[in-house]
């Protein structure tokens, strides 16, 4: 054996120690000791001497969780030991006549020992460890037999692919529920709906759906752990006297358990678990849907043995479900501060997860769409957590002869504005912006902040009281206050209030690119505003202005450009501009640079496809810097274009109208021509 490798092979066992380390105390312990960095640099290295001395990785190494290849299917396997359900108890009462049960069995009067544990709501595993090496995971299947998905189980970080410690039995099972924890789900389901893929229903069914995976790979990326709660088949080897004692060898030997275990005396302990789990249950990390006791002593739980399908000596003690189904009676359009207009369900209420609900939020029509949604269907609504309700899906089977489409109004519900739902954008939003009350509050403090009109003294909170006291309602009203009214508001004196009339006197004399951005467009932040004003150089001008116009702006992209010419068509807008100004707001225009004299004075010039010189605004700047104008699309009154690499759709219209085309190469040699000129 060289020295090389037996320098490599004791480092790489002295790195799968610090991992496992680390992998028990992130894990199991809750408890981490080192920043993920360093964690990430454990493995790296343990990669990278792996990969040099192929024959030093062992099948429980850290770094082999995701060997495996994609399967076909999976093997169908029996269960040594049946996998049981649980009785349940949904009344505090069914929970007495359990205890009552248990003693009059056991015929004792004495209080019995529970072992009290959260109820995961996700998918029960069986694992199986042969002298301490994880051998196999298989499902539950119909409690009989199951899939063996072990490939899966070994990407699911916290499950030890060797134990720990020692005592451990030669051939060990432990089941467990793997689940995925809430904050898994969601941004797993939110990167779903943004590449339009089909997001999970609730955390369990993520849970199965990755653990069905063919592909351990796909598995992997999952972020699923395991919490365990029992021992199935043991040899070879010695576990304690109760069901406690056994959790805590388990943890010992590296396998995660719920730290919410506790152990109670008697019925009525049991129940005051419940009702503070209950109380914990939307704080979670996880879902859980009750908890279950366990009678702790396992001779006594012999003693009890099973009826049917569940032993008698446990019950699930079920919370209040977090689904339920209920009939969507109409869908309202709300409309937010920002303009967004967001369906929301109305529906026949019903208690989930703990309330009433009779309203639940449906994001957008593509949500519509994508539930295939009707007034009229039965769907299933979801409160998990503090979470607003959702509508998680529509019972199809059930849907009526008369379930109406969903259509969303052209005009907005509170002021009348048409609704605009732009090219490539999830949300439609009302266009009234300055004048619709659902945004007037957000409009009046942006249109008053600092980097826009830039009025003094009036914060967000006089903004708010202003409008309740229904003293002003749009930017314009603003002009209209009087000292009076201001000083006979509560916590304003005479004093402050000249100084804010003194304010808003000043704030008159404003910029173009402080007005454009106090207008407070979508997508015009300050910068915009003013690159918009250093082009067009006056409101009346950028008014004006195309989508191809503004498209030709540099940094205006199509989204800003509709968003911007959709804002001055309508006549509300117009409307409040021209009322500001009426009380007196101005601004200078601002001098354009003249083009005449320049060699492509009057020329409208787009740019297309990928230039290797420079980028494509650098070419506009150019461009614009010899006079031209540079366009968004070609048209007949295009000049020219300058198509470099890839260039597309513009190159073929170009050709098709006939429009002159450079290439980069004549593009450089024509602009050292215009230079000279
Ligand atoms: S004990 C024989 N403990 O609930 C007893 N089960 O309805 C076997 N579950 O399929 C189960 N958390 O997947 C037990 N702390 C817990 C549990 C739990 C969740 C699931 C388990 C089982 C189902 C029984």
């Amino acid at each position: 054996m060289s020295q090389d490798f037996q320098a490599a092979s004791e480092e790489a066992n002295s790195l799968r120690t610090a991992i496992e380390d680390h992998n028990y105390r992130y894990y199991v312990l809750d408890d981490p000791s080192v920043p993920d960095a360093e964690y990430d640099r454990l493995m790296q290295r343990l990669r990278q001497l792996e990969a040099q001395f192929p024959d030093l990785i062992t099948p429980e190494s850290p770094t082999q969780r995701v060997g495996a290849m994609p399967s076909d299917s999976f093997t169908t396997v029996e269960h040594r030991l049946p996998m049981l359900s649980l009785d349940n108890a949904f009344e505090e009462q069914d929970l007495v006549d359990f205890d009552r049960r248990v003693r009059d069995r056991l015929k004792r009067e004495e209080e019995v020992t529970y072992c009290c544990e959260p109820k995961l709501d996700g998918i029960a595993i069986s694992i199986w460890y042969e002298d301490g090496r994880l051998t196999r995971g298989v499902t539950r299947g119909d409690g009989a037999s199951g899939e063996d998905i072990t490939q899966n189980v070994k990407t699911v970080a916290n499950i030890p692919l060797k134990l720990r410690g020692e005592g451990y039995p030669k051939t060990l099972e432990v089941r467990g529920e793997i689940y995925l924890p809430r904050a898994a789900f969601d941004s797993f389901n939110k990167k779903a709906l943004e590449k339009g893929e089909k997001p999970f229903v609730n955390p369990r069914n993520a849970a199965a759906g990755s653990l069905r995976q063919l592909d351990p790979r796909i598995t992997a990326t999952r972020a699923l752990e395991m919490c365990c709660y029992s021992v199935g088949f043991v040899e070879d080897g010695e576990l304690p006297g109760s069901h406690r004692q056994i959790l805590e060898k388990l943890k010992e030997w590296g396998l995660k358990i719920n730290p919410l275990t506790e152990v109670v005396t008697g019925a009525e302990a049991c129940l005051e678990y419940y009702r503070s789990i209950l109380e914990q249950r939307d704080g979670l990390a996880y879902d859980i849907d009750g908890v279950v006791f366990k009678v702790n002593d396992l001779e006594l739980q012999q003693e009890l043995g099973f009826v049917s399908r569940a032993p008698r000596w446990a019950i699930a003690h079920k919370f209040p479900a977090q689904e339920e189904m209920t009939v969507l009676q109409a869908v309202d359009f709300q409309v937010g501060r920002t303009g967004a207009v967001t369906p929301v369900a109305r529906l026949n209420p019903v208690f989930v997860g703990g309330v009433t609900v009779s309203n639940a939020t449906l994001h957008n029509m593509d949500e519509i769409r994508r539930l295939d949604l009707h007034v009229g269907d039965t769907v299933v609504i979801r409160r998990a957590g503090d979470v607003i309700p959702q509508v998680v899906s529509v019972v199809k089977d059930k849907r009526p002869e008369n379930a109406a489409e969903i259509e969303r109004p052209g005009t907005c519900p509170v002021c009348g504005s048409d609704i605009v739902q732009l090219e490539g954008e999830a949300v439609a939003r009302c266009s009234g912006g300055l004048y619709c009350a659902a945004q007037q509050k957000e409009a009046i403090k942006h249109f008053a902040s600092r980097k826009a009109m830039d009025i003094d003294g009036l914060g967000d909170k006089l903004v708010d009281i202003l409008i309740e006291k229904e003293l002003i309602s749009t930017p314009a009203s603003l002009f209209t206050l009087r000292a009076a009214d201001i000083a006979a508001l509560e916590r304003m004196g005479q004093k402050s209030a000249e100084n804010l009339i003194a304010a808003l006197e000043k704030a008159k004399e404003t910029t173009l690119p402080r007005f454009i951005f106090a207008l407070g467009i979508r997508e015009v932040g300050e910068a915009t505003a003013k690159t918009l004003a250093n082009h067009f150089g006056s409101l009346d001008k950028l008014q004006q202005a195309s989508v191809e116009e503004l498209e030709a702006v540099q940094d205006i992209g199509p989204v800003s450009a509709g968003h911007i010419k959709s804002f001055f068509e309508q006549s509300h807008n117009l409307e409040t501009i021209e009322e500001l100004r009426a009380h007196g707001v101005q601004w200078p225009d601002i001098e354009l640079a003249s083009r005449e004299g320049l060699p492509l004075d009057g020329q409208s010039v787009v740019v297309t496809g990928t230039l290797e010189s420079m980028t494509r605004d650098e070419a506009k700047d150019l461009l614009v810097a010899l006079g031209a104008k540079a366009a968004g699309s070609v048209s007949a009154k295009t000049s020219f274009l300058v198509a470099g690499e890839k260039a597309g759709s513009k190159l073929a219209k170009a050709e098709q109208l006939g429009v002159q085309v450079y290439n980069e190469e004549q593009f450089l040699a024509k602009v050292k021509e215009w230079q000279g000129s």
